[in-house]
């Protein structure tokens, strides 16, 4: 089977979140596991290293047409460890800096879109499922449905977080397209165009990257709005977790960290004292270090954070946060460091090298989202043998069991309602649980054999790819 996935970012090349990492890991897990050829196209953005933009071979000369406005566009690729990258090239929509924030980003992943639609003409790629990841590729799904450019084409859309859509004025439509008035309906939602809601709403089958996402989206408190469109598609949704690159993230071969483990608890404490070192915070391999990684914003449960932290680095605790985002909560972090130089560090800034060090040094790792899709960061924590400490929602429920001292059961402490004292009575028990040494380490073995390779979800990417391909089976 061949499959072309359509998205806005992928690692290595060009990455904000985990949607880069997903694009980027998946489809070598297909190929690999699965013996599917899946390439991937993306925008060509000058935001990109020289180091691939010096890569890139010419494929095509394309025009696009996007309403009224003729744009030429050229379609590159690259092959890069087995996978073929097309990239679709752009002076005026993609020489900008960084990939989002522009006013007119709509207009930007429409045309994106168009291109695709346009380059698989002019590609000798013909695949038979079209999947478009998040509202940058859904106009894509939209038009692929419409204007059917190959026979027989299915596609998927997969929904990495329905809190951003890509909506725009409705009149833009008539701007954008060459359609009739007859497909406003599937494309609009609210008064407004919605690549989001076009993409769900043309897709042949919609997945999200989680099981429990999957059904959180259905009811107005994570829905975004869009759960009457979800419920209408209710048959076709799937919830498939997303897995992280095993190899990427290892402990025992990662070239960031500094002293390399499998799970010695004794090496990560030699990480802690070089960190500590490091950034200057007191010495001591058995004091409890809690980390922060993550973009700085609501979603990720900062308010829950900032309104029990006083009370809670009243313990005898290290805390040490890493990422950018809202200032509002980048300025508390660095007061907080201010106010508490021997316990807290604040390191504004997006750094996966001293990321990785963090996540070697760490005994926990602290994730109380307000809503979470899937979320890596806890996976990657569990990879480097940290303890996650997640509120229950999303992919956090699906990947974290909380630990009971009864069973002996359970891979990290988790809490249910979006509340601080709730957060802070887990942050407490972690504490506690700490300090019993035959319960930690009981926690550390069932943190040992959690495992999230891609290989299973692979599998289940394969296993609904082939529900929509015409059947083999002949008599
Ligand atoms: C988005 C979601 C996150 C998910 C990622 C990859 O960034 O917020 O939860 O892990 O996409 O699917």
């Amino acid at each position: 089977e061949k499959v072309l996935f359509v998205a806005s970012e992928c690692a290595p090349f060009i990455k904000t979140g985990g949607l880069a990492d997903v694009v980027g890991s998946l489809p070598h897990s297909l190929k690999e596991n699965e013996n599917m050829d899946v390439r991937v196209i993306l925008p060509f953005y000058d935001e990109m290293s020289e180091e691939w933009k010096s890569k890139v071979e010419y494929v095509a000369t394309i025009n696009v047409k996007l309403g009224w406005r003729n744009q030429e566009t050229t379609i590159y690729s690259l092959k890069h460890n087995g996978i073929i990258y097309y990239f679709v090239a752009n002076d005026y929509y993609f020489t900008r800096k960084g990939i989002y924030g522009y006013y007119d980003d709509g207009e930007r992943f429409v045309f994106f879109s168009h291109a695709v639609i346009e380059a698989l003409n002019a590609l000798d790629f013909k695949p038979d499922i079209l999947h478009g990841h998040d509202w940058q590729a859904g106009i894509a799904v939209a038009l692929a449905k419409i204007i059917q450019p190959i026979p027989n084409l299915k596609m998927v859309l997969t929904i990495h977080n329905i809190k951003y859509q890509g909506t725009m004025p409705l009149d833009t439509f008539h701007d954008f397209f060459l359609l009739s008035r007859e497909h406003i309906s599937g494309m609009e939602w609210n008064g407004m165009l919605n690549c989001l809601k076009a993409g769900i709403f043309h897709a042949d089958k919609v997945t999200t990257v989680s099981p429990s996402y999957a059904e959180e989206i259905k009811y107005p408190y994570y829905s975004e709005g869009l759960h009457p469109i979800l419920e209408h598609r209710a048959q076709d949704i799937h919830g498939i977790i997303n897995g992280i690159d095993t190899k990427e993230y290892n402990p025992l071969t990662d070239p960031y960290i500094p002293i390399n483990y499998r799970s010695a608890r004794s090496k990560k404490q030699d990480n802690k004292i070089l960190l500590q070192e490091e950034l200057k915070l007191p010495v001591d391999r058995e004091k409890p270090l809690y980390i922060l990684i993550s973009r700085l914003v609501e979603q990720k449960g900062i308010h829950l954070i900032m309104h029990i932290f006083d009370e809670f680095i009243q313990n005898d605790v290290q805390f040490i946060v890493l990422g950018t985002g809202n200032e509002q909560f980048e300025n508390y972090f660095k007061h907080v460091e201010h106010v508490y130089p021997e316990k807290v560090r604040a390191l504004i800034t997006f750094d996966e090298e001293f990321a990785r060090k963090m996540y070697a040094a760490a005994d926990f790792f602290v994730m109380p989202s307000k809503f979470e899709p899937c979320g890596l960061s806890q996976l990657i924590a569990l990879q480097y043998k940290t303890v996650p400490i997640v509120r229950e929602t999303g992919g956090l429920k699906d990947t974290i069991q909380p630990y009971n001292e009864i069973t002996g059961e359970g891979n990290g402490f988790s809490f249910t309602n979006y509340n601080a004292h709730d957060f802070l009575n887990v942050l407490r028990y972690s504490l506690e649980i700490y300090h019993r040494p035959e319960h930690f380490q009981q926690l550390l073995k069932n943190v040992n054999k959690s495992q999230f390779s891609w290989k299973n979800s692979a599998k289940e990417y394969a296993k609904l790819y082939e529900t929509l391909l015409p059947s083999t089976i002949t008599i």
